[in-house]
């Protein structure tokens, strides 16, 4: 490193470390205190941190100068696109061919799914992580990885990467290592000795593939042992006890963010820390460990980017962001699973009812926070998240869940949709559901144009909803033209080599339906032009951005009305009827609204709104 750099970067490296050094020192004190060595330790990784940021690239270094000035940089209107490298472009160099179209749908945030080395399949799609240290090589190299993220940002496009912290594959070193015997590279897992230990730790734990990976331990023979798996039996779960682990899963998010990564999803966060005799959730030292890595974050990469994938009822959130019993800065953006959950409720009951309390209960956010809202992902659909909302009105989760997920698997009279349950049984009826948007929205069981217009209708209507009520909409790739589902034959070939039921909307990018959609008069082109308009919208109106988010009383059960700021209201339709609503006494303003969506200049005080439509509102200012 020329001398320079090392003067350039020295004082401000210090002024972010004293920023946070006790803060980081306190949290990392609570989980590692009791540790003979903690002061070396803590040491030697504040030194390994401030090493990460002398290595960090001069391009990223002067990113993170712009970011700290402007922490609200990820709200800026952009959009998300979620994918798997292999399938959106067959390794991490074909989805650099894949930027013009990033680009034409305003996407400033590209989420691929793991593409570090995994485990031998099955793998979890990736989620069963054998080196944090290498690219899938399947995908490509390390320094793909640099030439991807560097393309990307030239487009004005972040990287975010998993960083699963829950697990490792068992193919992972320190896995292959803990069963050959290894006693330090052990104490990275959690172990238990004996079925009696198992089965009491059980009674408290809930299943997370409750039909396909029963149980949250695993019996390893080489070790005369049981081991803490809560997803797959080939994924370890972390022993965030160990400092050793804190330490390597920090210094290969550096390694990452140094690679070019702007944002990490960091994975199941929910269940990092273990506690005998509770559902193991939301423990309070998980915040510890997530408030440590953003600050180690924010000494070295700051211009990096945290989400929390935390699939949690709405009330349990606001931790995540910072805001729970410890304040301080912790994860920019979390995923609203229940808000996506919630619409899809409100879509197959035609009702606001749901999304609507779902909203009522959405905290407001500081500036540098944010909500990621979504219609689908590479995961199903979790419904349980719901239940609190739906105890608060009175209503039965247990019923209207069921009767919501029926609906998505095609199950009850007068269903469109064309999804499947996800780990569900005669005695544990409601889980998830997976599928395509559009095959779930009913377009793949339209007859006549009609029908493929009302589903268009539907996928536009949640689109609409997550574009207006996100701080960071995402997309899932194939969603933006309407792709289907996997085909049958194929998802049998999948789950025959070991993976589940997700793989109904996890297809390869669709060439050909991409094409088709260019035709703005097809299902598919209707949906892509008006996601590009949305996407628009969102870049040139700040009103869009504003906040508070408030909802409004439609006075009508089945239209969602909200409000941003003071400039701008949105309507949804959740009814297969039109229906018509006063704006003036909705909002309170007689001046008149421009329609975003539309185009439409004046829009008259009296509306209808179109059956499963929704309407994007600006105010004109009375003269
Ligand atoms: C997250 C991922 C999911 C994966 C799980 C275990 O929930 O989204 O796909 O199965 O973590 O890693």
């Amino acid at each position: 490193m020329a001398p320079n750099v090392h003067d350039e970067r020295q004082p401000v490296l210090q002024a972010r470390l004293s920023a946070r050094r006790a803060l980081l020192r306190e949290r990392l004190a609570r989980l590692y205190g009791t540790h003979p060595r903690f002061d070396a330790w803590f040491e030697a990784l504040v030194q390994n941190t401030l090493a990460a940021a002398m290595r960090r690239p001069a391009a990223l270094w002067r990113l993170d100068l712009a970011r700290e000035q402007d922490p609200d940089w990820f709200r800026r209107g952009g959009v998300g696109y979620c994918a798997y490298a292999d399938k959106f472009g067959g390794s991490l160099r074909g989805v650099a061919q894949r930027i013009p179209h990033l680009q034409a749908l305003g996407v400033s945030y590209l989420h691929l799914l793991p593409f570090l080395r995994p485990g031998t399949p099955p793998n979890d799609g990736g989620f069963a992580v054998a080196s944090f240290d290498d690219v899938d090589p399947a995908l490509g190299t390390w320094s793909d990885l640099a030439g991807l993220t560097t393309q990307l940002r030239e487009a004005g496009i972040s990287l975010c990467s998993d960083m699963v912290l829950n697990h490792v594959s068992h193919d992972h070193a320190w896995a292959r290592g803990a069963l050959a015997g290894d006693e330090r590279l052990a104490g990275f897992f959690h172990w238990l000795p004996t079925a009696d230990d198992v089965a009491r730790w059980e009674r408290h734990l809930p299943q997370v593939f409750p039909d396909t990976a029963p149980g949250n331990f695993t019996r390893i023979e080489a070790r005369g042992a049981w081991v803490r798996t809560t997803f797959y039996p080939y994924q370890w779960d972390l022993n965030w006890a160990n400092p050793e682990v804190f330490t390597e899963i920090a210094m290969a998010l550096l390694g990452l963010a140094n690679q070019g990564v702007e944002a990490f999803r960091l994975d199941s966060t929910g269940y990092l820390w273990k506690r005998e005799g509770t559902d193991g959730l939301n423990q309070p030292e998980v915040h510890d460990i997530l408030q440590a890595l953003r600050a180690l974050a924010d000494i070295a990469a700051p211009g990096v980017l945290m989400k929390a994938e935390a699939i949690m009822p709405t009330r349990d959130l606001p931790p995540y962001f910072g805001l729970g019993e410890r304040p301080a800065p912790e994860c920019h953006v979390a995923y609203h699973s229940s808000l996506m959950a919630a619409a899809w409720a409100g879509l197959a009951q035609e009702s606001a009812q749901v999304p609507g309390a779902v909203l009522a209960g959405t905290p407001p956010l500081p500036a540098g926070a944010g909500w990621m809202t979504y219609v689908r992902c590479h995961d199903d659909i979790g419904w349980n998240v719901l239940r609190p909302e739906l105890a608060d009105a009175g209503l039965s989760g247990d019923a209207v869940l069921l009767q919501v997920s029926e609906f998505y698997a095609g199950r009850t009279p007068g269903s469109y949709a064309r999804g499947a349950s996800f780990q569900t049984s005669p005695t544990r009826p409601v889980h998830g559901t997976n599928g395509m948007l559009s095959a779930l929205a009913g377009l793949e069981c339209a007859a006549t144009p009609a029908e493929a217009q009302a589903a268009v209708d539907r996928m536009l209507l949640l689109q609409s909803l997550s574009y207006f009520a996100g701080d960071l909409p995402l997309l899932y790739m194939g969603d933006e033209f309407a792709q289907a589902n996997v085909a049958d034959d194929e998802v049998a070939r999948r789950l025959a080599a070991g993976n589940d039921g997700r793989e109904l909307h996890r297809p390869g990018f669709d060439e050909a339906a991409l094409r088709a959609a260019q035709d703005p008069a097809t299902p598919g082109g209707r949906v892509l032009a008006s996601l590009r308009r949305m996407a628009t919208l969102r870049r040139e109106q700040p009103a869009l951005a504003a906040r508070p988010l408030q909802r409004l009383d439609a006075g009508d059960g089945a239209v969602l009305a909200l409000r941003r700021g003071d400039q701008a209201v949105a309507l949804f339709n959740f009814s297969r009827t039109p229906r018509a609503i006063d704006l003036a006494a909705l909002t309170g303003h007689a001046g008149g609204w421009h329609e975003l969506l539309s185009g439409q200049a004046a829009l008259p005080a009296r509306t209808v709104l179109q059956p499963h439509g929704s309407l994007w509102l600006l105010k004109k200012e009375t003269p």
